[in-house]
């Protein structure tokens, strides 16, 4: 029997009560004077007046009660061929040892740093440094490029950045160094230093004074027995920043904060993925996405688990098998990863055959987030795996889970198509254009009533305004989460689409509105709008539209080529953005809004409506004939007019 119901209304009938429950597992430097403070924040303020320490509660807090010994973290690499696991203990001593030289660096409590990083140990082990001694940590994906990180330079004005010298995609190496450089070039603030791991596959060439070598540093400080002690913070000061995509090309910075994070994320292990101490916890995500802050780093090591970080892919490191190798090999009870990764593996093992090389004994659920879980990709991996395959839907914004089905208070009924119902913490409404709730069945905006709980952001970095403009405006009393969807007569959530101009690529989280601003700064490019088309591997993938100068002399092809370009080394290999189209002219209304919506229809040949408000209908024909001519379907048999 499931418990979650009488869980969620103990949380209804005594919010604070049931958080100030959950927050005594966590060691607490001085205790709260208030569980929550409304009169803080716009969205009120979490174990007000405590302090804490996010890294001791990850490491030594294990490390004193006795299972110094028991594995912290597994990094399994077959892009480079590498496992090492990683004791509590072991752990401990090298985020101790990097913490003191960041100490050594100048870096204290309430400064930032930039962690640009491929998935591997010293990742993690920067982010738990930067936690130790009140540092701001900002992570930033490997998949971004130069102006993606100057712009959270700029934003953040670290006073050091920590990274790699490259990164390893299959088949290439990627330099990071070079676009560190290049984003502080770009950027106005300039960190005081940089921390390089030097890897062998590729030696970053250093710059004197700013660049330190980070093995030397730490074998130096290790050498000189230095270890930097844990530094106590309030439990409302930010333990990290991270950037995620915006309805502009400007990011938002997420914060989170230190004491409701750990509160709600130790919570979610047991009660969400069903974890106990010792358990062996895989997300197969990435350290720069919100996921792999959660649930590689954070959680996982706040509930004594043992983390999988995993430098490969689903397919092709070396074939579909990775996944099922990691899980045999490592005894993983669960496994977190974005939809996407299995409609990969799908597509190359149909039959799943390759499952059947691998002892998955101790692999008992699989959890899918970061995009809509379709249910052909979960009615595969239920049939394949023979476990239950948990949908959950959340966002960078809330760091947890908003709808889940809680594997540690019992599973409830699971359907396809739904992350299933609200978790305690969120009051989830959804509500029509002038905010009103509507019924059961219903498509809205789908908003979580005020305070959210622990863990979700308080704002956004240095920009209360954007915060409260983004969040809380549009209906009052209410976070927006910019998704839309419906409840059933059973409370159950379906997420079906962002209402803004948001795309989920590979579980990537991207902005259109980004990529037209590079779009557009092109000189022959006098207009152009970017929409997300369905895709069978990645959910779907940008499409770029644009309408030339009068009297640009080059070829179309050449300026599609550019353009394709400009974006990989704007916004960054992550964007996928492979397609772009230069047509005569946008389909506009009157009052010159361009009508992606419906370009998106047309091109996943979905029904759509001659939209009443439409400058040109012809134009519409014209956008159909030239996606069909790409291999788009643009079916004009959907259409309705
Ligand atoms: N550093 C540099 N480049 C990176 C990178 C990184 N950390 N991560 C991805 N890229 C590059 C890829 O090499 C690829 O480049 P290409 O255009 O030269 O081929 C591009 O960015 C797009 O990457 P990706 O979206 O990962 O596509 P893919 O074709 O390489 O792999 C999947 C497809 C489905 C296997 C892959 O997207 C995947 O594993 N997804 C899991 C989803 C996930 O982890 N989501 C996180 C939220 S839970
Ligand atoms: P991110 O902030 O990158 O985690 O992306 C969050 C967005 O991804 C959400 O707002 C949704 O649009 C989408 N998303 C995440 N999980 C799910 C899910 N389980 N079902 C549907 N959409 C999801």
């Amino acid at each position: 029997m499931s418990t979650y119901h009488d869980t969620y209304s103990s949380w209804r009938n005594d919010p604070e009560g049931f958080w100030s429950e959950a927050a005594k597992s966590i060691h607490w430097d001085r205790p709260w004077d208030k569980v929550l403070d409304v009169s803080t924040h716009a969205n009120g303020s979490w174990f007000t007046g405590a302090v804490c320490n996010t890294a001791y509660n990850c490491l030594d807090r294990h490390v004193i009660a006795g299972h110094g010994d028991r594995a912290a973290l597994i990094y399994d690499s077959p892009v480079t061929d590498t496992k090492k696991t990683y004791s509590y203990s072991e752990l401990l001593d090298d985020v101790s040892a990097l913490a003191a030289v960041l100490h050594a660096q100048g870096l204290s409590a309430g400064d930032r740093a930039i962690i640009y990083m491929p998935m591997i140990p010293e990742a993690a082990i920067a982010m738990l440094a930067c936690a130790r001694i009140g540092v701001i940590h900002s992570v930033v994906f490997g998949g971004f490029a130069a102006h993606e990180l100057a712009t959270r330079i700029e934003d953040a004005k670290p006073k050091a950045m920590l990274l790699a010298s490259c990164g390893i995609e299959p088949g290439r190496v990627v330099a990071y160094k070079p676009l560190v450089d290049e984003a502080i070039d770009q950027s106005q603030h300039k960190p005081d230093a940089c921390l390089v791991l030097q890897r062998p596959m590729e030696a970053a060439s250093m710059i004197d004074g700013r660049d330190h070598d980070w093995a030397d540093a730490v074998a130096g400080a290790k050498a000189e027995g230095k270890r930097a002690d844990c530094v106590p913070v309030a439990a409302t000061d930010p333990l990290y920043i991270l950037y995620t995509s915006g309805t502009t090309g400007q990011p938002k910075g997420v914060v989170r904060d230190n004491g409701g994070h750990m509160v709600a994320l130790n919570w979610s292990m047991k009660a969400i993925y069903g974890m106990d101490p010792g358990d062996v916890f895989w997300a197969a995500s990435d350290v720069g996405w919100v996921v792999g802050h959660s649930y590689i780093v954070y959680g996982p090591l706040l509930a004594g688990c043992t983390s999988i970080l995993y430098e490969g892919k689903p397919v092709s490191t070396p074939d579909a098998g990775a996944f099922w190798r990691v899980i045999s090999e490592h005894k993983v009870k669960a496994l977190f990863t974005a939809p996407t990764a299995f409609r990969a593996i799908k597509q190359q093992d149909p039959d799943g055959a390759l499952i059947n090389d691998y002892d998955l004994s101790h692999f008992n659920m699989l959890f899918l987030a970061g995009e809509r879980a379709d249910p052909p990709t979960v009615q595969w991996a239920e049939d394949k795996l023979q476990v239950p395959v948990i949908d959950h839907w959340w966002q960078t914004e809330t760091g947890w889970a908003i709808a889940a089905n809680p594997a540690g208070l019992g599973l409830i009924p699971v359907k396809h198509g739904s992350p299933t119902v609200a978790m305690p913490g969120y009051d989830v409404r959804v509500l029509d254009d002038a905010g009103h709730e509507v019924p059961a069945g219903t498509t809205g905006s789908i908003a979580v009533k005020l305070p959210l709980p622990p863990g979700c952001l308080p704002t956004l970095w240095e920009n209360e305004n954007r915060f409260k403009d983004a969040y809380l405006s549009e209906f009052p009393g209410y976070y927006k989460t910019a998704d839309a969807g419906y409840t059933d007569e059973d409370d159950y959530l379906f997420i079906m689409a962002r209402t803004d101009d948001i795309i989920n690529v590979a579980g990537h989280r991207l902005s259109t509105g980004g990529m037209e601003e590079v779009l557009a700064a092109h000189p022959d490019v006098a207009e152009c709008a970017v929409i997300g088309v369905a895709d069978d591997l990645k959910g779907q993938l940008p499409l770029g539209f644009v309408v030339l100068k009068a009297g640009c002399e080059r070829s179309a092809d050449d300026i599609e080529r550019d353009c394709v370009a400009l974006v990989r080394q704007e916004i960054g290999p992550v964007a996928a953005f492979k397609t772009v189209i230069v047509i005569k002219r946008l389909p506009k209304t009157r009052s010159g809004k361009i009508l992606r919506g419906t370009m998106s229809k047309v091109c996943d040949s979905e029904a759509w409506k001659m939209p009443a408000t439409i400058d040109d209908p012809a134009i519409l024909d014209e956008v159909t004939a030239a996606v069909q001519e790409r291999g788009y379907a643009g079916a004009a048999s959907g259409r309705k007019v």
